[in-house]
């Protein structure tokens, strides 16, 4: 009998590239992908703590999941990601319809812990563990499990995928809860992620984000290499991998970018230029109530780098606004660092307090209402900007890789990551390359046509 799976996915890269191994370790053992909830015997929630907001999603589709429980005693809920880790015991006493939840180093366990359960040796699982500084990499977390084809969602081929470099992250930034939820920094070998993007190239992968909380401090801790690769060296390794189109990478904190990786923007093709790099505050005091270990200026003097390196390069970044001692003062420098930089694009939010984080102790918290006040002006001027941006790109050929095609409209993104819009027909596929004249620019796409 087929079993029926749904697997919901809150968060980042990192969790999605987590829930593709859920649901292949789950085909593994007889489950299909359903996109309705209600049809499933097995709901996976892949949780995010990032900020409260996206915590509270996880308790509120929980509760939702409750009568379904109730009506079908068989069906199994597992909450895997972020939230589990965080929340593990607390979520395995105060929710008893939840069957399993596994941590963020444990999704390697769901197809084990669910057997257990249906055998009944166990009623429910829980598996928490975190490795520690000292630890040897569990490698067989990273071993690739890699599907070109999606196993139910669609027939279409997969051309762009996530590898992930690095699990985990020591740089404890005042608001965050990631080191956490995460765990420790572990580096891969460098031959498992070689290999990885190898395998994918072979199935027809043409695009590889490579991924990691802050992939600049790649290879400093826990790597088990013959000789020790810094992330500018990796870039440089996987670059030269016959048939690979495009590279990207997220995320990285601007205090771990070198000379080095900045130099690889110019003299790497495939690597695309453009570069996420979040800033949080352009005020040097509130970076150090952060403890973001860098300076407005130091930031400053990197984007001019990256931008004699490649000065088509398009730059992003990630913004909190209200963090505890913020003031107006402080949230004006912020906007007068968006004026400077001109980022392409931004995610920008409230601060949010996690528990745990040094943060959330700070007593000079900021009114919620001044904090939406000030998002607000923030976004508003960073969405102007954008589409200014947007618009240098009119009059300009780019070169798209097609993603799909429908009813003559075809879609795809540039090297600098824009999405762009074009009349095709069907004889183009996904993955196919081609030279677009932008003639339009709008808030979140670009529009032209095909040129011969
Ligand atoms: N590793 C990345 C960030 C990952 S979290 C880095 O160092 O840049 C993604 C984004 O969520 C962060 O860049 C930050 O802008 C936001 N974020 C993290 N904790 C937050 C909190 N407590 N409240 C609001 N936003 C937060
Ligand atoms: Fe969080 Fe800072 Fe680590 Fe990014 S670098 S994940 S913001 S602690
Ligand atoms: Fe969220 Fe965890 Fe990613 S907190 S942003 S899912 S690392």
């Amino acid at each position: 009998m087929t079993k029926h799976c749904f697997i919901k996915t809150y968060g980042c890269q990192m969790n999605d590239r987590d829930s593709e191994i859920i649901e292949q370790l789950l085909a593994q053992i007889g489950y299909i992908t359903v996109a309705d909830m209600n049809d499933a015997d097995l709901v996976v929630l892949n949780t995010c703590s990032i900020r409260a907001k996206a915590e509270q999603k996880v308790y509120s589709l929980l509760g939702q999941l409750r009568p379904n429980k109730e009506r079908n005693p068989k069906m199994r809920i597992v909450v895997a990601g972020c939230v589990a880790q965080q929340e593990g015991n607390k979520l395995i006493r105060k929710m008893p319809h939840v069957d399993i939840v596994v941590g963020t180093q444990q999704v390697y366990r769901i197809p084990e812990l669910l057997e257990a359960i249906e055998r009944g040796e166990s009623k429910r699982g829980l598996a928490l563990d975190l490795s520690s500084d000292f630890e040897i990499p569990p490698y067989q977390q990273f071993a690739p499990v890699v599907s070109p084809t999606p196993v139910n969602k669609s027939t279409e081929p997969q051309i762009k995928k996530f590898v992930t470099i690095m699990q985990g992250c020591n740089n404890y930034c005042s608001y965050c809860v990631v080191p956490a939820t995460r765990g420790r920094e572990i580096s891969r070998p460098v031959r498992d992620i070689l290999e990885e993007v190898q395998l994918l190239i072979s199935k027809g992968v043409k695009e590889v984000t490579l991924l990691g909380q802050n992939v600049n401090s790649y290879g400093k801790t826990n790597q088990v290499a013959e000789e020790p690769v810094d992330f500018a060296g990796l870039l440089r390794q996987v670059a030269a991998l016959e048939g690979l189109k495009r590279l990207r990478f997220t995320t990285s904190n601007p205090k771990d970018l070198s000379e080095e990786l900045m130099r690889c923007f110019a003299e790497l093709d495939v690597l695309c230029p453009h570069f996420h790099l979040p800033v949080q505050s352009g005020s040097n005091r509130v970076l150090k109530l952060m403890n973001r270990k860098y300076t407005v200026e130091s930031y400053l003097e990197k984007v001019d780098t990256l931008r004699s390196y490649r000065p088509d390069i398009a730059l992003a970044t990630d913004i909190i606004v209200g963090h505890p001692g913020e003031t107006d003062e402080d949230f004006e420098e912020t906007m007068e660092l968006l004026e400077k930089v001109r980022f392409h694009g931004s995610f920008s939010f409230k601060y949010s307090d996690r528990p745990g984080t040094r943060s959330s102790e700070f007593s000079d918290k900021i009114d919620e209402k001044v904090k939406s006040t000030r998002l607000a002006r923030f976004q508003k001027r960073q969405d102007e900007i954008g589409l200014e941006r947007n618009q240098e790109f009119v009059g300009t050929v780019v070169e798209v890789m097609v993603e799909k095609v429908e009813n003559g409209d075809g879609r795809g993104r540039n090297p600098t990551n824009h999405l762009v819009h074009f009349p095709a027909n069907d004889t183009l596929r996904p993955g196919d390359f081609v030279s677009v004249a932008v003639e339009h620019a709008g808030k979140h796409s670009l529009r032209g046509i095909i040129k011969k």
